[in-house]
């Protein structure tokens, strides 16, 4: 059969937080389908080194490959900023990444950037280099890695006092420095929004990379003739997790609305037994 515009896109992350690259592709492209895989045995991915995320990223590639997905979109910004020139050449389909659409967004609307993001993506420097380059050195970038955001989020405490307090000292730093215009740098932390809204002030932008990775891989699937043809159906995703499937099923329903079917997967056994 091989890859056609019938198959699937390949979305992930280490958990939940690629479900805000999954519900932009439910709005901007609901025809198409999906196999969601969530690393949750391995979450945080933040804290990791370069060699363990490219090491985990080309063992999911794999197997995604065997799914013969028609594109992968990395919904995982640490993943993008460490493995994803690495592993790009590797594999005979696309392979779509949030840094640069979210830099390119957000030189639009901003000159003084604020990031949050994980250790590991704050520490490669990926959106800092992205937005200066985006920008032609027009726009000023602080980033502040977040650390405590992720463990919070997969335990659900999104509304927590004690999120909301680690949020505000996250925030600190930026707001001193008077940004106008925050990027999500991982994507985790759009579920976050409603404190982090409540925390800056209005004037402030939000830049969700996601909403443009998402314009991205629309595109250029239609360039490549891969887009799911007329007349379009609701697509379907699967989901697949390495750690617990109903915890993982349990706290996405919090963002999709219902509780999803979710399988579990380990992806070096699947690498070994294909
Ligand atoms: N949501 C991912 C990101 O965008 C990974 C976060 C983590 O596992 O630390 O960076």
């Amino acid at each position: 059969m091989g890859r056609n515009p019938e198959s699937p896109i390949g979305v992930f992350d280490s958990g939940v937080g690629g479900l805000t690259v999954l519900l932009e592709i439910y709005r901007q492209m609901p025809w198409e389908s999906v196999i969601y895989f969530g690393d949750t045995d391995r979450v945080p991915y933040g804290n990791r080194t370069a060699g363990e995320i490219i090491t985990f990223v080309q063992e999911i590639l794999d197997w995604f490959a065997a799914q013969q997905v028609k594109m992968v979109i990395m919904a995982c910004n640490t993943s993008s900023a460490l493995a994803l020139e690495v592993v790009r050449p590797l594999y005979d389909f696309p392979i779509l990444g949030l840094i640069l659409p979210g830099a390119r967004a957000a030189v639009q609307v901003g000159k003084r950037i604020g990031v949050l993001a994980t250790t590991a993506t704050v520490n490669s420097n990926a959106y800092g280099d992205a937005i200066l380059e985006s920008s032609q050195g027009k726009a000023q970038v602080w980033q502040v890695a977040c650390p405590e955001f992720v463990p919070l989020i997969e335990q659900g405490r999104i509304f927590d006092p004690y999120t909301i307090a680690v949020a505000r000292t996250y925030l600190r730093p930026l707001l001193a420095r008077r940004i106008d215009t925050l990027v999500f740098g991982c994507t985790h932390y759009p579920h976050l929004a409603p404190i982090i809204r409540e925390i800056l002030p209005p004037s402030v932008r939000l830049v969700d990379p996601a909403v443009f990775v998402t314009q991205a891989a629309l595109q250029e699937l239609s360039l490549l003739g891969l887009s799911r043809p007329y007349p379009y159906h609701p697509g379907q995703t699967s989901f697949y997790v390495s750690g617990c499937p109903e915890q993982f099923a349990q706290l996405a329903s919090r963002w999709l609305g219902e509780i999803p079917i979710v399988a579990k997967l380990v992806p070096s056994t699947v690498r070994l037994s294909s």
